[in-house]
């Protein structure tokens, strides 16, 4: 069986920098409160006529730059995302037209797990990989959360930023590097603590919708926060002792960035040094799908990755949906 290893990563902010500062000027916060209580001093925001799958396009181009591969070698492009361009076609269609990527060969669709996305993306095209059918595949994960978070609700707006991470995952004969092995889960009892009220069928738009603020994303913190912390500890812990790790055997814990002390506690579980964690929180906020593969391609970019390190990748997200991944670097 083939492995399916990342080849390349990529990754695309905005140039738009919002500090806390500008929540200060407009509503109810300080600074101190939202950097005491997430870890966040600044995020990214696109600007209106940048759409989630432009984000996705400039990730994917970064990607494939550092492969310096042709566009139409890719076989399929699965994007991780809860701010699709529209309901309806998938943003994969419209970033596979914008890149000029050759139709009929390529195809490719979305996946929906909100911040857990681009991990449930992950071991989607790995496993289509593995199986023989496919080289070479994109995952691109992208969020425009300003599209969809109340500019108003100081607990929710604060956290949330706009982008886009990428990778390109290939097949390859080399058993000593990739994807070994993935935990995800779902629970559907979720559903009340983080959601979006309006705008699917449960409850269409409508005028009154509109009135109400219901199509902007819902958040219930706490009760979030304390499923985030156990879920990613426990999906961690599950895929270290599947496969004989403890703390020591890894290089890098990557984990989805929602807060940074859900973050830390994550690595208390793991017994793991801070310093073997990948943080950029304070810089981005939480960009949903996009938080994993951008520390991948930062981390990358900063020569501060090895070929063969052990890496413990981490999500939570809406649904609920989390897990935890478990990888063998693959880039020289
Ligand atoms: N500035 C100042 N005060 C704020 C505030 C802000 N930006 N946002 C909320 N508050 C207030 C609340 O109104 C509340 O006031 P009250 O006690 O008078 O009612 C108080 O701060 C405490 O609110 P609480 O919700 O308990 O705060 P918290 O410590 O749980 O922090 C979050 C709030 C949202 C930062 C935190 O719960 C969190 O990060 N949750 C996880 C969210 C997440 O990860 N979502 C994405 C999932 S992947």
């Amino acid at each position: 069986m083939k492995k399916a290893v990342i080849t390349a990563v990529g990754h695309y902010v905005p140039d738009n920098i919002i500090t806390n500062k500008y929540f200060e000027e407009r509503m109810d916060t300080t600074d101190e409160w939202i950097t005491t209580r997430t870890g966040i001093r600044e995020r990214r925001y696109a600007p209106d006529d940048m759409a989630t799958s432009d984000m996705g396009v400039r990730a994917i181009e970064d990607c494939l730059k550092m492969r310096g591969i042709d566009k139409d070698e890719i076989d399929f492009i699965i994007c991780a995302t809860v701010t699709p361009d529209h309901v309806f076609p998938a943003t994969a269609c419209l970033i596979q037209h914008k890149l000029g990527m050759k139709h009929p060969k390529i195809w490719g669709f979305d996946i929906s797990a909100a911040c857990s996305g681009f991990i449930f993306a992950l071991e989607t095209a790995r496993r289509l990989i593995e199986s023989g059918g496919s080289k070479k595949a994109i995952v691109v994960g992208a969020d425009k959360m300003t599209a969809i978070v109340d500019p108003l609700d100081r607990a929710t707006c604060i956290i949330f930023g706009d982008g886009a991470g990428a990778v390109l995952l290939e097949a390859s004969d080399d058993d000593t590097v990739g994807i070994i092995d993935s935990v995800l889960h779902v629970d559907g009892s979720g559903l009340p603590h983080l959601h979006m009220k309006a705008g699917g069928s449960v409850m269409p738009a409508s005028h009154e919708t509109v009135d109400q603020r219901l199509h902007y994303a819902y958040q219930e913190g706490q009760h979030v926060f304390k499923a985030a912390v156990k879920s990613m500890a426990d999906a961690t812990s599950d895929v270290m002792q599947r496969n004989n790790l403890t703390g020591n055997d890894v290089a890098w814990l990557v984990p989805h960035q929602a807060n940074l002390r859900i973050i830390e506690a994550t690595a208390n579980r793991m017994e793991l040094d801070i310093d073997r964690v990948m943080i950029n929180i304070q810089r981005y906020g939480n960009t949903t799908a996009g938080t994993i593969p951008i520390c991948l391609s930062e981390w990358q970019k900063e020569g501060k990755i090895k070929y063969g390190d052990n890496m413990i990748v981490a999500a939570f997200g809406g649904g609920f949906t989390y897990g935890a991944m478990f990888l063998k670097w693959g880039i020289k």
